[in-house]
């Protein structure tokens, strides 16, 4: 009720302003709306096809009433602390050094707060770091040695991130990545060409994204990752920029992206997504008009194949506050993880814009 009066008195003011010609001039505090609840909500958490466990606890904890956004990182938090999942927190494939490197984002659709860290290292959960940032900072984004730091005057633990599984796969990319540098893989006194680049055997991107919708009908999001596996040290993906990895409108829905970060950090595709969501698109189609929009502004030939679609993909997840679902990827054979409150969550096929030969 208080919400509702706010909101009135909100579009009351501005309604007032706009008929005053007074458009342009900050209104009052006072005036500020506040988060509505939906008609009918319909809780539900939705995440990369990685996700199944993460949703599972998501739903759980806001069958219970928690806030989507607790929710959402306590999931994304097991699949961080999960070292078999190499694309994420602790055992994430780490940076061309050896070293793993974090990025992450979080927002809050009720208050319309987001926070994330980038290239963080030695701490195993950044979306947690990013939401302390949302919430005990004056600033969006903290990267690097500042993220660190700041983690550490939280409380959070340092530790070395790096698995030997994860160091055992670095360790078989950097011997094999030329035969012109000083590093060989295990060989015996007959070899004579040694090392070929084996990039192509190895799972380069991976990342979760969650969305959540709670019992209040509000929404929020997570995504987190250990990015590109073998990356230059310092690069940065899509999963720490709010509005390219992800998304969150109270009033219209969230999205959230897996894959290729350099295309959708040229496209923001999640602010677009929410946007399409926004003029009436069901999150299926706004998916998919994301997956179009990066294959449009796929200029470089390097990038595509000999009938000028993208050679990588690019997997987004997207919810509207009515409740719907849907995913889609620029290639065939993607999944997305969906639970509407019942113990195991299950997998659901995403929409694709084109069908892999193979
Ligand atoms: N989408 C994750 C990354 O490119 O880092």
């Amino acid at each position: 009720m208080e919400n509702e009066l706010s909101r009135r008195s909100f579009l009351k003011s501005a309604a007032l302003a706009s008929g005053a010609g007074l458009l342009g001039r900050d209104l009052s505090l006072g005036d500020i709306p506040l988060p509505t609840r939906a008609p009918n909500p319909k809780p539900l958490a939705i995440a990369s096809a990685n996700g199944l466990a993460a949703t599972a606890k998501a739903m759980e904890m806001i069958a219970a009433g928690s806030d989507a956004l607790d929710a959402v990182i306590a999931g994304v938090n097991i699949v961080e602390n999960d070292p078999k999942d190499m694309s994420v927190g602790y055992g994430g494939l780490p940076n061309e050094d050896g070293v793993v490197e974090l990025d992450s984002s979080v927002m809050h659709g009720p208050t319309g707060r987001g926070g994330a860290v980038a290239a963080i290292r030695n701490i195993r959960n950044p979306s947690s770091v990013a939401k302390v940032v949302m919430e005990r900072s004056d600033h969006v984004l903290l990267v690097g040695e500042g993220a660190l730091r700041f983690a550490v005057a939280h409380g959070f633990k340092e530790e070395n991130l790096l698995t030997d599984e994860a160091r055992e796969v670095w360790l078989k990319w950097k011997e094999n990545l030329s035969t012109e540098d000083d590093w060989l893989p295990p060989h015996d006194a007959n070899a004579r060409d040694i090392g070929e680049r084996v990039q192509k055997a190895l799972r380069l991107h991976g990342t979760i994204n969650c969305d959540a919708i709670d019992l209040n009908g509000n929404i929020s999001g997570c995504t987190t990752t250990s990015g590109l596996a073998f990356k230059i040290p310092g690069r940065v993906g899509d999963s720490p920029i709010l509005g390219a990895g992800l998304y969150v409108d109270n009033e219209v829905g969230a999205a959230g992206s897996t894959g290729r970060g350099e295309a959708n950090l040229l496209s923001c595709s999640s602010v677009m997504i929410v946007e399409y969501m926004r003029q009436g698109k069901s999150p299926t189609d706004a998916c998919l008009m994301a997956c179009e929009r990066i294959a449009r502004q796929t200029k470089e030939l390097r990038l595509k194949d000999d009938n000028g679609r993208p050679k990588f993909n690019v997997n987004f997840y997207a919810i509207s506050r009515a409740g719907e679902h849907g995913g889609a990827s620029i290639w065939s054979g993607s999944q997305y993880a969906i639970n509407t409150g019942e113990p195991q969550s299950r997998l659901v096929d995403s929409a694709y814009l084109y069908k892999r030969e193979k």
